[in-house]
């Protein structure tokens, strides 16, 4: 349910919902275990932020010393410019300072800076923030904002989910480092997996448990009782994606031979079942990344989530395989026979016998076609310094 709200949220494009503090704080921690001097003397850039109530902003001013920064650069959207204007509240920093201005405060972004001790109280804090308003509105498109981006080393949001496509294409323009959030589905979008493939993107250490909750004012959360947090939004599939170094990447998963899953494995599809070859495409499917057999040298299908514990020491990436852009080579037509049997047997999906789709029968002889696969195998280096796991 919640991902329905999700793309509802997408439809109206309707934006506003924010990051908590302690999952910011998680996921920043994986780059600083990495390498503790990440930050240091580097600029950051927080746009698409909200920085008198943003958790970005507040947790990089605190920890403006402790990371050695040199700059914070944090702006925000207008609020006339917004999907969603009720409700705002304007803050009690901004009424009282001396430039607020009442027309601009609604039409104008806002830029927040943060370099020096500007309150002379001996620390660099959030309390020494110093801002003005925007020429513009503070769109992430806008000259003004890109010159601010082109400014920072590194860029780290949770931009606009209606304009994520848009967002990565300008951050991967300016060559910067950047941490962004974004839904699981954009790891096979014809412009993010390229780069995934190219080691110039992957995903980060991730939320807890797959999901996050999202400070709400404005949706109504269907979250059940038992994760239904007041004043949030659950929403799931919810990733980081970065290209800053961090320890989970090169973790090697710990898997089962291929025996052993089908007898041992806690998902009914594998456990008893050998495991399905594709009818279009000479590759083994894999319905649960821990269910990869690590025994296998040839090419496995995958789904998208096996990106979250993806290590690039232990696989390659080959392709991927959507319904509406399947982007791999070699996948075959749909034979007709094949679909015919998947409409006998009640499936309902938009296909055609033209269709270039992974496809299978299982055990039971019932035509499958799996959602949107990842096509992975094991690195030549893997295979090499594993020969235990690869005897025959
Ligand atoms: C998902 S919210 C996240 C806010 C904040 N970064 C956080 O995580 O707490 C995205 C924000 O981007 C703003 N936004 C929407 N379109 C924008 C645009 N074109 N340029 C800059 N900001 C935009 C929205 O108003 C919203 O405040």
């Amino acid at each position: 349910m919640a991902n329905k709200k999700l793309s509802e949220a997408k439809n109206a494009k309707n934006d506003e919902f924010y990051t908590q503090y302690e999952d910011i704080q998680r996921e920043v921690n994986a780059y600083l275990e990495y390498n503790p001097d990440v930050f240091r003397g580097k600029t950051i850039l927080l746009p698409c932020d909200d920085p008198e109530w943003s958790n970005f902003t507040r947790f990089f001013a605190q920890n403006f010393e402790n990371f050695g920064l040199k700059k914070i650069i944090s702006t925000s959207y207008a609020i006339e410019s917004r999907n969603i204007k009720e409700g705002y509240q304007l803050s009690i920093f901004e009424m009282e300072s001396p430039q607020f201005d009442e027309d601009k405060t609604k039409t104008h972004g806002k830029i927040f800076t943060l370099t020096r001790d500007s309150n002379k109280s001996g620390v660099i804090d959030i309390d020494d923030l110093e801002w003005h308003y925007l020429e513009g509105d503070g769109d992430f498109r806008s000259d003004e904002v890109k010159a601010l981006r082109d400014e920072a080393d590194i860029i780290i949001t949770n931009p606009p989910f209606s304009l994520f496509k848009e967002f990565l294409a300008w951050i991967v323009e300016a060559d910067k480092q950047f941490l962004v959030i974004g839904n699981q589905n954009a790891i096979t979008y014809k412009e993010v997996f390229p780069l995934i493939m190219q080691n110039k993107m992957w995903l980060g250490r991730g939320f807890k448990g797959g999901a996050a909750h999202f400070i709400n004012k404005y949706y109504t959360d269907y979250a059940t009782a038992s994760d239904h947090r007041e004043g949030m939004i659950r929403v799931s599939g919810v990733v980081w994606f970065t290209n800053i170094e961090h320890g989970r990447r090169h973790q090697p998963m710990s898997l089962m031979t291929m025996e052993d899953n089908i007898k041992f494995s806690k998902h009914k599809e594998v456990n008893g079942n050998p495991y399905a070859k594709y009818i279009t495409f000479d590759a083994l499917d894999v319905p649960y990344s821990d269910a990869i057999p690590k025994d296998y040298k040839g090419i496995m299908g995958v789904p998208k989530s096996f990106m979250g514990t993806y290590c690039c020491e232990q696989f390659e990436l080959l392709g991927y395989e959507r319904e509406d852009e399947n982007i791999v080579v070699g996948i075959k037509n749909m034979p007709e026979e094949f679909l015919e049997v998947y409409r006998q047997q009640g499936g309902k999906g938009h296909y055609t016998k033209g269709m270039k789709m992974l496809c299978y029968y299982d055990n039971e002889g019932n035509a499958k076609i799996p959602f949107s696969r990842i096509l992975i195998r094991y690195t030549d280096e893997w295979i090499k310094s594993h020969p235990e796991d690869f005897k025959a």
